[in-house]
């Protein structure tokens, strides 16, 4: 299935000169981009529950030599990679509908929602390492408890929607919505379901992997159930003109590589 519905709400601009760049749902065929998420520099992942079934999220970081032409010299680009992991060689499919009791002829509804703009500088700080996925610090208790409280029907598409109470905590820039266990989904554990790569850089330049290394992840699961998960892959204190805050982005958006790293190209197939 190629091209599957992809919501999105808020600021959302493909940048066509280069479709490698952004925010990403689904898996990619590049060579470079694949061989990077084998080989992270770095990578981090947080347990969670849906239902009473054990989960993984991890963000594999990684900064490499792009494969595709460019004019940069001495070219880099940074990417992170999110991926779901679950016990068992059973589908994705298979695992949500067991946890949701569906019957034979019913095939789940499961949804990502991902902020696509940079969070504040007090939303990245208030991420505490001890919270070990939990988004309560981060985005704070009634976000979270309105967010656990939304529920959906089978049958309802992804949708970008999410309590106000998290409005001014994580609409920044808009939140991206894609389905992952669409109907003919056969994919087993580990899941790659989503990547946002930088622009290409010289190397050196080290801005969007601390961009990716030190701000605060978030993924929004939604079956039955809406699940937060709050990761960040170094929690160290982040300033206002950390790359990882959207003050940074707001600081130096005359400059305009901000400008295009602000704006976000969303592709969805399966592989
Ligand atoms: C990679 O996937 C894209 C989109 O599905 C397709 O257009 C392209 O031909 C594929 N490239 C290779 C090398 O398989
Ligand atoms: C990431 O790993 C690559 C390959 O090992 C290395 O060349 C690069 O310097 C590393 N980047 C950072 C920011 O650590
Ligand atoms: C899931 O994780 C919890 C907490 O880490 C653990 O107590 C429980 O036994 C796990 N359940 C399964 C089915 O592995
Ligand atoms: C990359 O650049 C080379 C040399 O200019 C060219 O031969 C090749 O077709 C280009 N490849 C793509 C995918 O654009
Ligand atoms: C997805 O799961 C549902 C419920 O278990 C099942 O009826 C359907 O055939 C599955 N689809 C695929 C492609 O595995
Ligand atoms: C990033 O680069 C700056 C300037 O070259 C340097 O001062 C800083 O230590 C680097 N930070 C990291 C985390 O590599």
């Amino acid at each position: 299935m190629k091209n599957t519905l992809l919501l999105a709400s808020g600021f959302a601009v493909a940048y066509a000169a280069d479709s490698r760049y952004g925010n990403i749902f689904g898996s990619s065929n590049d060579t470079a981009l694949m061989n990077a998420n084998q080989h992270p520099n770095i990578s981090k992942s947080v347990p969670f529950q849906m239902g009473d079934k054990n989960f993984t999220f991890r963000v594999n970081v990684a900064e490499y030599i792009p494969d595709w032409n460019t004019t940069v010299q001495n070219p880099r680009v940074t990417t992170s990679f999110y991926e779901l992991e679950w016990s068992g060689d059973t589908s994705l499919n298979d695992t949500i509908a067991a946890m949701e009791s569906l019957s034979d002829n019913q095939s789940p509804r499961f949804c990502a929602s991902i902020p696509i703009g940079l969070l504040s500088v007090s939303v990245n700080n208030d991420y505490d390492e001890k919270d070990d996925g939990d988004c309560t610090g981060a985005l704070g208790k009634d976000c979270v408890n309105d967010l656990k409280q939304m529920g959906y029907d089978q049958g309802v598409s992804c949708s970008p929607d999410i309590p106000k109470s998290c409005d001014f905590r994580l609409e920044t820039g808009g939140i991206g919505s894609a389905p992952l266990a669409a109907q003919g989904e056969t994919q087993t554990s580990p899941f790659n379901f989503f990547h946002w790569s930088s622009l290409v850089y010289t190397v050196g330049n080290n801005e969007t992997y601390i961009r990716e290394t030190e701000r605060l992840h978030v993924v929004i699961f939604s079956g039955k159930d809406t699940y937060p998960v709050c990761l960040r892959v170094k929690d160290d204190h982040v300033s206002k003109s950390s790359p990882a805050t959207s003050g940074a982005a707001a600081i130096s958006s005359r400059d305009m590589t901000w400008k295009m790293l602000m704006a976000v190209a969303i592709a969805f197939w399966l592989a």
